[in-house]
C-alpha cells in the first residue's frame, strides 16, 4: 500500500483559515514549503548548530486540504503561529464570549524556553501541491531487512519537530499549532522524547546505558555533509534531509546481556564512553590499528556504522536522538525505544548506506525499528529574517 492511499479518510473542515487572525506571514509560509521563487539562497556557512534541548515531540501530519490556494493558506497560519511561539509574548485577549487564544498551560506570558520549531515536508506532500518544487531525493522512508514497521507510525505529509528545555512547552506549542490548523492537518503519528542530563559527563545515555551522540560531524565537515547544495534546485540550498526513525529497544533482553558483549556489540566502554581502544570519551578509535578486530570488534555498531575510510567518509550524518518511554505491551514488556534521527543532504548515500552497513549487527537482536519517516526541511528565509524552519539547527 502506498503512503498515500495509507492517509487516514476526513472531511476537511477549514477553521484554520481563521487562524490568519495571527499575523500576516506569507513570505515565511513560501519559504518553508519551498516554494520561495525568486531571491538569493542562504548561505548555509551561517547556520549555527543548535543544541539538543531536553525535550522533544516529533509529530506527523497529513494534509486535508484540496487545493493548493488552501494548502498555501495553512502553511501561511502554521508559520506565523510558529514564528509567534518562538517569541516572548502575551496571547491576544478575545473576550469572555470567544474561547481563549491560547490555552493558557505556560500562564499569562508564553515564554519560549529554547523552544525551536521545525516544519518539515515528506514527499508526499509535493503530490498535493507544488509538485515542480519537490527537492531531488524526497521520497517515502525504505523498509530494511531487521525492521518490523507498524504502519500506523511511518511516513506523513508534513512533519513538526518540536523542541524545547521544559516538557510542557514541547506540548503548549504542540497544542497551539494543532489547533490553529485543525480541520487542514490531521495527526499521523506522534512520538515524545527527552534528553537526559551527562551522567557524568559527555553525551547523553540512551535506555541501554550508553552515551549516545559522541560522535559527530562538525564544523566544515558538517556543512558539507548536511547542507543541500543542488544546484539545479536553487530554492533547496541550504535546506536539510531529515530521517526519525522510532526504535524500539528490548531493555528485558538486553539486561540479561553480559557487560564485554554489550561493550562488543556497541565498540565503546558503557562507563566513559570511551572506545573500546581508547581512555576518553573523545578519543577517535584507530581500526587501522587493529584490522582483524580484536580490540573492537569488525560487527561493532560505532565500526560498521562509521569505518572511518575515504569510501565511507561521504556517507557520514549528523545525528540527534532523543529517549522515549511508553507503556507497556501486551506481554507486560516495558516499551522503551530511541527516536533515532538524522540530517543529511543526501538520505541514500548516507543514512541509507549507514543502515545498509548496519544490516544484520549483533544489536539488531535488541532493538527493533517499528516506525519513522523522511522529511524535506527547507532553508531558512533569510530575506525576511522568520526562522520559519525555527532554525533548522
Ligand atoms: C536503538 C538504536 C540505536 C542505538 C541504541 C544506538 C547507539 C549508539 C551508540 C551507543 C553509539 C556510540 C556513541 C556515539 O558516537 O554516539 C552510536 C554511534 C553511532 N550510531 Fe547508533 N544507535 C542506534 C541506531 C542507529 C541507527 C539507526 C543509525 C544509522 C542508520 C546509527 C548510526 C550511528 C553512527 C553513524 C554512529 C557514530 C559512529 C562513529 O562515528 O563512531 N545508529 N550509536
Amino acid at each position: 500500500m502506498s503512503a498515500r492511499s495509507e492517509r487516514t479518510e476526513h472531511t476537511p473542515r477549514r477553521t484554520f483559515l481563521k487562524g490568519a487572525a495571527f499575523g500576516a506571514a506569507g513570505l515565511g509560509a513560501a519559504a518553508a514549503a519551498g516554494c520561495e521563487r525568486s531571491g538569493a539562497a542562504p548561505s548555509p556557512a551561517v547556520r549555527p548548530v543548535e543544541r539538543t534541548q531536553a525535550f522533544a515531540s516529533y509529530v506527523a501530519l497529513d494534509l486535508q486540504t484540496d487545493t493548493t490556494a488552501q494548502t498555501d493558506d495553512l502553511l501561511r497560519t502554521l508559520a506565523a503561529r510558529v514564528r509567534q511561539l518562538q517569541t516572548e509574548h502575551v496571547p491576544a485577549s478575545v473576550g469572555i464570549s470567544a474561547p481563549p487564544s491560547d490555552s493558557g498551560t505556560l500562564g499569562p506570558v508564553v515564554a519560549p524556553d529554547g523552544l525551536v520549531i521545525n516544519m518539515g515536508y515528506g514527499a508526499t506532500f509535493f503530490d498535493h501541491a507544488h509538485g515542480d518544487r519537490k527537492p531531488k531525493g524526497i521520497k517515502a522512508m525504505r523498509e530494511f531487512e531487521d525492521d518490523a514497521l507498524d504502519r500506523s507510525k511511518c511516513h506523513g505529509d508534513m512533519l513538526l519537530e518540536i523542541r524545547a528545555d521544559q516538557q510542557d512547552v514541547v506540548v503548549h506549542a504542540l497544542r497551539e499549532l494543532t489547533r490553529a490548523t485543525r480541520g487542514g492537518l490531521t495527526v499521523r503519528w506522534r512520538q515524545e522524547g527527552s534528553s537526559p542530563p551527562p551522567r557524568p559527563d559527555g553525551a547523553p545515555r540512551n535506555h541501554f546505558g550508553f552515551k549516545d551522540g559522541t560522535s559527530n560531524p562538525t564544523g566544515a565537515d558538517f556543512d558539507s555533509l548536511v547542507w543541500i547544495d543542488e544546484p539545479t534546485q536553487p530554492w533547496t540550498r541550504g535546506g536539510t534531509f531529515l530521517v526519525v526513525r522510532l526504535i524500539r529497544m528490548l531493555t528485558e533482553f538486553w539486561d540479561r546481556v553480559s557487560i564485554s558483549e554489550q561493550e562488543n556489540m556497541f565498540g565503546r566502554v558503557r562507563t566513559t564512553g570511551a572506545p573500546l581502544d581508547g581512555d576518553h570519551e573523545s578519543d577517535a578509535p584507530r581500526f587501522e590499528d587493529d584490522p582483524s578486530g580484536d580490540i573492537i570488534p569488525l560487527t561493532a555498531h560505532m565500526r560498521l556504522a562509521n569505518p572511518r575510510t575515504s569510501d565511507t567518509d561521504r556517507s557520514r550524518i549528523f545525528r540527534r536522538a532523543y529517549n522515549y518511554t511508553g507503556g507497556a505491551d501486551a506481554n507486560g514488556n516495558l516499551d522503551l525505544g530511541l527516536v533515532f534521527t538524522c540530517l543529511q543532504r543526501d538520505i541514500e548515500a548516507q543514512f541509507e548506506a549507514t543502515q545498509e552497513r548496519l544490516e544484520g549487527e549483533p544489536l539488531t537482536d535488541y532493538i527493533s525499528p517499528i516506525g519513522g519517516g523522511y522529511f524535506y526541511l527547507p532553508p531558512r528565509d533569510a530575506g525576511s529574517g522568520i526562522s520559519t524552519t525555527g532554525g533548522i539547527l
